[in-house]
């Protein structure tokens, strides 16, 4: 028996982030024999220099929660504390482990000030400060105290550098979040960095999302601030103040980031390097506050961080004489080159996802330019972009001249090969917990185009795409993915970040939900309200809390869950009559290919979805009231949420019981949300469903809200044949459409890209668009047939759905409670052996043919003959 993913709140070794209110978890592996927690404790120590001072013991917990085990204390700032836990099974066996949490400034004021270079707001400048340390041989020594770190902040972007080194690995801090409401502060661990005596750290900056243009349809300007800033305090050891600050004293010079932004990209004059090297030049900071932001807090997201590496597969040369550097998968993140080009020279790179009659093509990426110039100063160097990220497959890749007139490479010498370059996944630092294989190669294939529009969609806001002119926080394509998103991933600590910007934005919104999290504030994106976007600020935290069975997320999120619903009741009962929606503008079945009017909208009613919203979040908001005690607040919203069901069920079902609208997704919104009047049962709908998929020559026509539930609404209303049908259905509209031509992501509409592998010539179409890869979220709960029993699965459904045609599926959920595996296997004669693993102190409901049977921890193997082929 093993004790692993030691964690509080949902991050592992955390330093620096916020952890108030404090909750530790853990996960038992390698349990053999042993199938229950008897009891586990938790002990915390305080660390000060070499001594532990215990401030907090358990003793022997019966009752204990290795999911959420809340811990009340009162944490001092920039402090290291350990803590051990440890767990004894029903067998007698026991197992412990240990690691550590340390806070960053929490409360505690700031010493250092924000200072900006003292140059033109839009020369991006380098920070710098010289200073003395003394003595860093002892604070080496200090094993387990905080030996010396750094608090930092910077606006929009920075990185920073002690001696030299660039500090930490993560890129793109402190990341993208609501400036105006609140800033993340980072906390370094810069022991190695330091020298003793003479020392010289530096502060790089550049606009990222903080400043500069943001946004689409060109973009906006400087929507959360017009210049750039820092602040920084650096500790050695137990000294009670900083060794050095942010102060007047600092200086500042031109960066050889000489221009960088999010769309367009970034260029790098290495000849501004040498003058970064000479002590004379340097201009002088203000120290100012930077107005419109908010007050600095210890940080909630997690670092953007180098995930995985991509040599390049194939150099294309093009009819039109272009290198294209192919990376075999579209990713996001940035290329890397070594190499050393003739001083003046300039390498430009420019992304793409696509490649058009052999040629290169970034046309969909509409106004961002998505290009790193690189202007070289003779020297060997490893180079990558600081500021900005891209969403690509492939490269082109120009030389120029000092002039920037454009360079024949055929022959040259300095020309880099293609073994100069490496591709980086740069997304948050979240892993993979869930996997499905099955016996099809398309499919597999398929869902690993999903997890990339995942990984690619990460990078820590959940973007609708990363590569055109937008990457924004949209809340509804975040909000439909979100079921899929904690299947694949570990993503409660990246959410809880999301749904701390979307609950700041929406106190000034009286509880609406934006369209985009963070809130531009200009144009129709700073809108809100509109259904089913809005709606994330209640299925998102649902979705955690189900998944990850963290009460301690659920209580912090449940002011914004309840906000929301309680703004939708105010709009729509200050309207009258019954409690549905009545108004205002909703995106809806977005993107449906159902509506005989040309445009994006789909054909089902935008009223009755977001009524049907409507209800969903009032029940979940009941029900999330009812897991955490708020026995009011539960009465209340289960009694709105019956109203407006009755509501529904009186203005959108017929005598009989069917749904008015006649589309898939007015059909499968019936009865994914449970909206069909008891008298009608959900067999004729379920039919009605299939009928209209058949007649549709079986395909789909569904849009953000249809596509999300029509599989799982098929499903489970025994049309899983017709469910797997459009699985594998390989043309237009389909989901093996786009593997077939090629794909590694998602696309953003259903024909992105034509049969002749020409994109489709609409204005809105990118090639990385998760949205529609929330197909996965059935393939687990329904096909391998894994979902939580309890909040967290500790109790876990296992209700697989088999099909000839798959051969076999496999899925491995790595949940909070332990590792569930569920998968199911034909042989030639026609019978199905099932497998199931349940972890350790879990268990799991296995559902086969009606048939229902606990589980307890253990692998099970069933042998089956299909009914069907009995
Ligand atoms: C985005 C979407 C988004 C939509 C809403 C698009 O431009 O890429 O995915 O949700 O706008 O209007």
């Amino acid at each position: 028996m093993k004790l692993t993913e030691l964690r509080v709140n949902q991050v592992e070794t955390p330093m620096g982030f916020q952890i108030t209110p404090l909750s530790f978890s853990w996960k038992v592996v390698e349990a053999g024999e042993a199938k229950r927690q008897k009891w586990a404790g938790i002990r915390i120590w305080r660390n000060a220099g070499q001594e532990k001072e215990k401030i907090f013991d358990s003793g022997q917990d019966e009752n204990a929660d290795s999911l959420d085990y809340q811990v009340s204390l009162d944490l001092a700032p920039r402090t290291r504390y350990t803590w051990q836990v440890q767990v004894t099974a029903d067998n007698g066996e026991t197992a412990r482990a240990e690691s550590w949490f340390e806070t960053g400034k929490g409360q505690e004021a700031w010493s250092g000030h924000w200072i900006t270079a003292d140059m033109g707001a839009d020369t991006p400048a380098v920070l710098q400060r010289r200073f003395t340390v003394a003595g860093l041989e002892g604070v080496r020594k200090a094993a387990g105290a905080v030996a010396s770190r750094l608090y930092i902040c910077g606006l929009g972007m920075y990185e920073v550098y002690l001696n030299g080194e660039k500090v930490g690995s993560e890129y793109l801090a402190p990341g993208y979040h609501s400036y105006d409401f609140h800033l993340q502060a980072q906390t370094y661990d810069v022991t190695e960095y330091l020298r003793e005596g003479e020392n010289e750290i530096r502060i790089w900056l550049g606009d990222g999302w903080f400043r500069g243009r943001l946004g689409f349809d060109g973009g906006y300007t400087n929507l959360y601030g017009d210049r750039c800033y820092a602040i920084a305090e650096l500790y050695v050891g137990e000294e009670p103040v900083p060794v050095v600050m942010t102060d007047a004293d600092w200086e500042s010079k031109e960066s050889p980031v000489v221009f960088s932004n999010i769309y367009d990209g970034e260029v790098y004059d290495a000849n501004l390097e040498a003058a970064l090297q000479v002590s004379e030049g340097w201009k002088g900071v203000r120290t100012e506050i930077p107005d419109r932001c908010g007050d600095l807090c210890d940080r909630y997201s997690l670092p953007i961080v180098k995930k995985e590496t991509f040599p390049v597969a194939e150099v294309i040369h093009t009819p039109k004489n272009e290198t294209v550097l192919d990376f075999g998968q579209e990713l996001t993140g940035w290329v890397e080159f070594t190499g050393c080009l003739p001083r003046g020279m300039q390498i430009r790179l420019t992304a793409s996802e696509i490649m058009q009659d052999g040629c290169f093509y970034h046309e969909n990426l509409r106004t961002a330019k998505t290009e790193f110039t690189y202007i070289s100063d003779g020297k060997e160097r490893t180079v990558r972009p600081h500021f900005t990220f891209y969403g690509f497959r492939y490269m082109k890749v120009e030389y120029l001249d000092q002039d920037g007139a454009p360079l024949e490479t055929a022959s040259e010498f300095w020309a880099l090969p293609a073994a100069a370059f490496t591709a980086y996944h740069l997304r948050s630092d979240f892993d993979q917990i869930g996997e499905i294989r099955t016996g099809s190669d398309k499919v597999n294939r398929l869902f690993l185009n999903a997890l990339w529009g995942q990984k690619d969609n990460f990078l820590d806001v959940p973007t609708d795409c990363p590569q055109r002119d937008e990457r924004l926080g949209w809340t509804g394509d975040a909000q439909i993915f979100s079921e899929t998103a904690c299947y694949n991933m570990y993503m409660p600590a990246f959410y809880r970040k999301y749904l701390w910007d979307m609950r700041a934005e929406q106190s000034i919104l009286g509880g609406s939900v934006p369209n985009v999290v963070p809130r531009l504030k200009e144009g129709m994106v700073a809108e809100h309200g509109s259904c089913p976007w809005a709606d994330a600020g209640v299925v998102i935290p649902w979705n955690v809390y189900l998944h990850y069975g963290s009460k301690m997320l659920l209580r912090e999120c449940y002011p914004g869950m309840r906000d929301w619903v309680e703004c939708e009741r105010r709009r729509e009962e200050a309207l009258g009559g019954p409690h549905l929606i009545k108004d205002g503008f909703h995106f809806a079945d977005w993107l449906a290919l159902d509506n005989e009017q040309p445009g994006p909208f789909g054909a089902t009613d935008p009223l009755y979805i977001a009524s049907a919203y409507y209800y969903r979040c009032a029940k979940s908001v009941a029900e999330a009231a009812a897991v955490l005690g708020y026995e009011e607040d539960r009465k209340k919203f289960d009694g709105l949420a019956e109203k407006i069901l009755a509501a529904i069920q009186e203005k959108y079902f017929d005598q009989e019981g069917l749904c008015i609208c006649h589309t898939q997704t007015g059909a499968a919104l019936a009865i994914a949300f449970g909206l069909i009047p008891e008298r009608a049962g959900t067999k004729l709908e379920g039919a009605a469903l299939r009928a209209r998929v058949e007649a549709n020559d079986m395909h789909l026509n569904t849009g953000f809200v249809g596509t999300t539930i029509l599989s799982q609404a098929l499903t489970a209303t025994g049309s899983h044949e017709t469910a797997v049908s459009l699985l594998l259905g390989e043309d237009f509209p389909g989901w093996l459409y786009s593997v077939n031509l090629g794909a590694t992501t998602i696309w953003e509409r259903w024909d992105s890209v034509l049969p002749d592998g020409r994109i489709s010539p609409e204005g809105m179409n990118s090639l990385n668009h998760y949205s529609y890869g929330s197909i996965e979220a059935w393939m687990y709960r329904d096909v391998c047939g894994i979902r939580p029993g309890e909040a967290g699965y500790r109790r876990a459904v296992i209700e697989p759905h088999v099909d000839a045609r798959l051969k076999f599926a496999e899925g491995r959920l790595n949940t909070s409670a332990g590792l569930f595996k569920s998968g199911w296997e034909y042989a030639d004669d026609g019978t199905v052996t099932y497998r199931v693993e349940v972890p350790f102190n879990a268990e799991a409901e296995f559902v086969l043919e009606g048939e229902r049977r606990i589980l307890p921890a253990g692998n099970y193997a069933f042998v089956h003959k299909e009914k069907s082929r009995q």
